[in-house]
């Protein structure tokens, strides 16, 4: 068993047991092609080995980075986009109180992100935002060159220049992005800033187990000696458990689903601050999988939050539909419904309940009428909201979407159809060399 564990014993509607049986070839293959590299995309494979890979050499300084900025700085602002700022973001929300903003006294700096939308709004707001407090930033991205995170580091980097000298930049501005080439590592180098290597053989979205994640997670206090002690053990388990283990499981229930016309997944969680995960989980399933015409649509909600805006449409809309459940396991239990002797809302029959055991009660009657009416579930268990969990479950959902990648016939870890709306804006934005792809989409526009 490993420390994530889809619960499949029991499966909560249709794809019988010959429909799973019926890939379990493609699953052999699969394996096949994440040990020996032979499959599509096989030189992305880093990230298999990464929890065990990463040296204490560069632990330590990403620590020692991480300690000095949390001294220098209230607010991070962190700079990224697609996989260079998800999964920095899930673990950070997963492992931080939901309410942290409020908090007067900050024992460690807040993130903020940027470069993750070229909204006007959304920067100026930011930039006026921090102007109080003494910031610092990390700018992350592999290749470098992303437009998005290059026009919101070009602002901050301005920003910062009209409040810090050069010397004091160099104690707050960090990049990480690849180890040699690109925009990024020529303007630190140039500039004398540090920086950290997204290693060359992990794409984006598994990337939030290396610097790319671990750097910005540290500095807002969470344990990433943890984290990646979490994505050890459970790919140790997953490992040990062979072709029948829970990661695989998932990727073959899912595509079952896919074969019985389910075709779009919701991840769920009943936990309001694993939102952030379920975008991550978005990311990582979507860009890997929607490909060559193929794939499953990953969607997400919070419930009960979303039951009372989504639910309507998952009970009784199109039957297109299956969901995946990440629950959690255990809680602290302390706040319990208290008993009211006037009992007008009627709540007296739950009182000494702990919230936690109502939630369960709404995840399991969510569970059966949603089966009920005909949209499958499958249930994705981790014990905590703490370090370990979130190391494992990081590392199930990585190991889960490529081997899913493989059984649907597509290169996990390529993204060509991002380009085409890169193009487009290039050509409208009269970027040298888009002058062809210019005169045609204006033509396009004025036709
Ligand atoms: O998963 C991916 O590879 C993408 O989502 C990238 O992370 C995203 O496009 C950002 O790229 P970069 O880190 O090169 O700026």
């Amino acid at each position: 068993m490993g420390i994530i564990n889809v619960n499949i014993d029991k499966i909560y509607g249709r794809a019988s047991q010959a429909e799973v049986d019926a890939l379990k070839g493609e699953i052999e293959a699969a394996n096949r092609m994440l040990y020996d590299g032979s499959g599509k995309g096989g030189d992305f494979l880093g990230w298999v080995s990464l929890p065990g890979r990463i040296g204490s050499e560069e632990l330590e300084a990403v620590e020692a980075c991480a300690r000095s900025l949390a001294s220098l700085a209230d607010v991070i602002v962190v700079i990224g986009i697609g996989g260079s700022y998800l999964g920095t973001k899930a673990v950070y929300e997963a492992m931080n109180d939901s309410f942290q903003l409020l908090r007067k006294k900050q024992d460690r700096p807040l993130l903020l992100f940027a470069g993750q939308n070229l909204s006007e709004d959304y920067l100026s707001e930011l930039l006026a935002a921090v102007k109080p407090y003494r910031i610092a930033a990390i700018v992350i991205s592999k290749s470098g060159t992303t437009t998005e995170s290059a026009i919101a580091f070009r602002v901050m980097l301005s920003y910062m220049q009209s409040r810090y000298s050069k010397d004091e930049l160099r104690r707050r501005i960090f990049a990480t992005t690849d180890a040699h080439t690109g925009a990024l590592k020529q303007l630190a180098d140039e500039n004398g800033f540090e920086t950290y290597v997204v290693p060359e053989d992990i794409g984006g979205r598994f990337s939030v187990l290396s610097a790319v994640g671990l750097l910005p997670i540290a500095v807002c206090g969470a344990d990433i000696d943890k984290i990646l002690a979490g994505a050890a053990a459970e790919r140790e388990a997953l490992f040990a458990a062979g072709l029948s283990n829970d990661a695989y499981k998932y990727a073959l229930y899912r595509n079952a689903f896919l074969a019985d016309g389910k075709e779009v997944e919701i991840l769920c969680s009943y936990e309001p601050a694993l939102r952030s995960l379920t975008e991550w989980w978005k990311q990582l399933f979507g860009e890997s999988e929607g490909k060559d015409g193929k794939g499953i649509f990953p969607a997400s909600a919070i419930f009960s939050t979303d039951l009372h805006s989504m639910g309507q449409y998952i009970q009784d809309g199109r039957r297109m539909l299956f969901e995946t459940v990440v629950r959690q396991t255990e809680c602290g239990c302390a706040l319990k419904v208290p008993y009211d002797e006037a009992d007008v809302d009627k709540l007296n029959y739950i009182a000494g309940e702990s919230l936690f055991d109502v939630n369960e009660k709404a995840f399991l009657g969510t569970l059966y009428a949603h089966r009920d009416g005909g949209v499958p579930s499958l249930v994705v268990e981790y014990e905590r909201r703490d370090e370990f969990s979130f190391g494992a479950l990081v590392y199930f959902f990585c190991l889960a979407c490529a081997a899913s990648a493989y059984i649907l016939g597509v290169n996990p870890f390529n993204q060509p159809g991002v380009e085409a709306y890169k193009k487009n804006m290039f050509a409208l934005l009269g970027k040298p060399g888009y002058e062809k792809e210019r005169e045609a989409l204006l033509a396009k526009i004025n036709s």
